[in-house]
């Protein structure tokens, strides 16, 4: 099968097909809205950004110790380009890829990845559980907590700001701002009050 670019409703078929968790469901809507504010915030095509950050842990619920391999072959079997599958396999670097994040996309998702997680509990411990009420330093503020969404490992995120050379605070605001685009669709649009 030849290479062709995929589009945002082939990529959302996809994820549904591999993914009926909710939660993973949200967390890739999640870091596709964030992919979406950052890639047109850097002119870049915000298409692409947001069809890499929906498709980026396509294979993590139905084989969770092959995680990052297999999303490689399904998408090969399913013709994406090859740019397409680098990316979305570089979000794993050291982890469970040997793909380095290279292009100012890669190393965005790789940076905005876990961020999703530790901005989401943030929203969830406010009164309202919504993520517009989110501001940076309260994410700051749980920085050092290891305990505070203790799946967050905050050293990558540190990183991939590092490599992006942003610095944490706009990369954590960028990522509010992001998930605030999406925020009904990841529930975190609060009770109504
Ligand atoms: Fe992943
Ligand atoms: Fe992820």
């Amino acid at each position: 099968m030849g290479e062709k670019i995929p589009t945002r409703q082939e990529a959302l078929e996809l994820l549904h097909q591999y993914n009926e968790s909710d939660s993973l469901r949200k967390h890739a809507y999640a870091v596709e809205g964030v992919m979406r504010f950052i890639g047109r915030k850097r002119e870049q095509d915000e298409e692409t950004w947001g069809i890499i950050g929906l498709i980026h842990d396509l294979d993590y619920e139905k084989f969770p110790d092959q995680h990052c391999q297999k999303t490689g072959e399904i998408l090969r079997e399913h013709g994406w380009p090859k740019e397409h599958i680098r990316a979305a396999l570089s979000h794993g670097w050291g982890i469970c890829s040997d793909v380095a994040p290279e292009t100012e996309l890669e190393k965005v998702l790789y940076a905005i990845d876990e961020l999703t997680g530790l901005v989401a509990t943030t929203a969830l411990i406010r009164p309202s559980k919504s993520v517009m009420d989110v501001q940076v330093k309260s994410v700051k503020n749980k920085w050092k907590d290891k305990r505070f969404a203790a799946g967050v490992d905050r050293s990558i995120i540190e990183k991939g700001a590092q490599m992006l050379g942003v610095g944490l605070d706009e990369l954590i605001d960028d990522t509010i701002k992001g998930m605030q685009e999406v925020a009904e669709a990841i529930g975190l649009k609060g009770n109504p009050s």
